[in-house]
């Protein structure tokens, strides 16, 4: 499989059930796990963006703390039976190892929509872009990604796209619509009218 930096992965899109990233490494930030516990894992590109991101918030007095980053599909398996708020196996972006959860201590280092309201929350949310990651779920667009509100869950998909993504409002799910639709009526071949 190539790589999934730009890939909508949802309900829609799974991955394959065996589908493990070609490069997982420690992302090198604070953690809230055990020191092997493979949720300090992501894909290379995507722990060195992070890596960049978290240690710029902390130059700037921030406490931002990894939480949750590269899942297996079992491992999925095993959350999607204990919590409702695990996606299905298949269908989580932290099995492709370019999602990471971060929290704070203001809020217990817990998943909350109160980490949106914290300094690091209201910071992440500015500057993730600048660093390739988007807010994945954001508020307001639950009808389209079909998954609530998650202010704490990042999504690496390359600096141009978050940009593009950041700057529109759009959601992936909402980009992807555009492009299929840009193919199938051909806007993009059309030269434009003088
Ligand atoms: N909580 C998100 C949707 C996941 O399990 O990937
Ligand atoms: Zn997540």
């Amino acid at each position: 499989m190539q790589n999934l930096y730009t890939h909508l992965i949802n309900r829609e899109h799974p991955l394959p059930k065996d589908y493990i990233p070609e490069h997982l490494v420690d992302i090198g930030i604070p953690f809230d796990a055990l020191p092997d516990d493979p949720k300090r894992l992501l894909e290379k590109r995507a722990a060195f963006a992070a890596l960049e991101l978290i240690s710029r918030s902390h130059r700037e007095g921030l406490n931002l703390c990894g939480i949750s980053g590269y899942r297996s599909y079992h491992r999925q398996k095993e959350l999607y039976t204990g919590s409702p708020y695990a996606a299905p196996p298949g269908t989580s972006e932290h099995q492709s190892g370019l999602a990471l959860d971060v929290s704070c201590p203001q809020v217990h280092m817990e998943l909350t929509t109160d980490f949106a309201e914290t300094r690091e929350g209201i910071w992440l949310a500015r500057h993730a872009p600048l660093y390739g990651f988007i807010l994945r779920y954001p508020a307001n667009k639950e009808h389209i990604t079909r998954v609530p509100y998650e202010p704490w869950h990042i999504r690496y998909v390359t600096k141009p796209l978050a940009s593009c993504l950041s700057l529109t409002g759009i959601t992936l799910e909402e980009y992807y619509t555009i492009q299929e639709e840009n193919l199938r009526t051909g806007t993009d071949k059309r030269t434009p009218a003088r």
